[in-house]
């Protein structure tokens, strides 16, 4: 599974959508690509407010984008900082990512590939939800 992923390539778009990233306050853009269960590319970069609460981490302008194209399941993610050095996604984004992806999504990380189950253990999932309201 793995070894169909271009990850270099996923780096490198993930290096070039960190120049486009709107980051003015923290002076730390992000870039984040992801590859589609049909090999589309899709990207984001962080998009920082002045209103600080309100800004957007890279991974979420990348989900933003992959729905809105019609991208509903990514098989793996590679977030750069601004050296374009591998970044972990923060927890919130593991999160968001486990929607669209599921703990079998793989995460770039500086050791290699981590499937996001690991990065996000015992995550709260649908079962959780159905589970609160009596559904089963
Ligand atoms: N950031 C991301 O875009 N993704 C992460 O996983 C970590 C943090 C952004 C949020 C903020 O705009 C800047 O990096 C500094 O925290």
């Amino acid at each position: 599974m793995t070894a169909q992923i271009d990850f270099d390539a996923l780096r490198e778009a993930a290096k070039e959508v960190m120049t486009r990233a709107y980051a003015p306050y923290s002076g730390f853009p992000v870039g984040a690509a992801g590859v589609g269960e049909q090999g589309h590319i899709v990207v984001g970069g962080n998009v920082e407010n002045v209103s600080y609460g309100l800004g957007v981490c890279a991974e979420v302008s990348m989900v933003a984008g992959a729905v809105s194209a019609g991208v509903r399941h990514l098989s793996a993610v590679s977030v750069c900082d601004a050296r374009g050095a591998i970044l972990t996604p923060c927890g919130q984004c593991r999160q968001v990512l486990l929607e669209f992806g599921g703990p079998g999504l793989l995460v770039d990380s500086a050791d290699g590939p981590r499937p996001l189950g690991e990065l996000l253990p015992a995550a709260f999932g649908p079962e959780d939800l159905a589970r609160g309201r009596g559904d089963r």
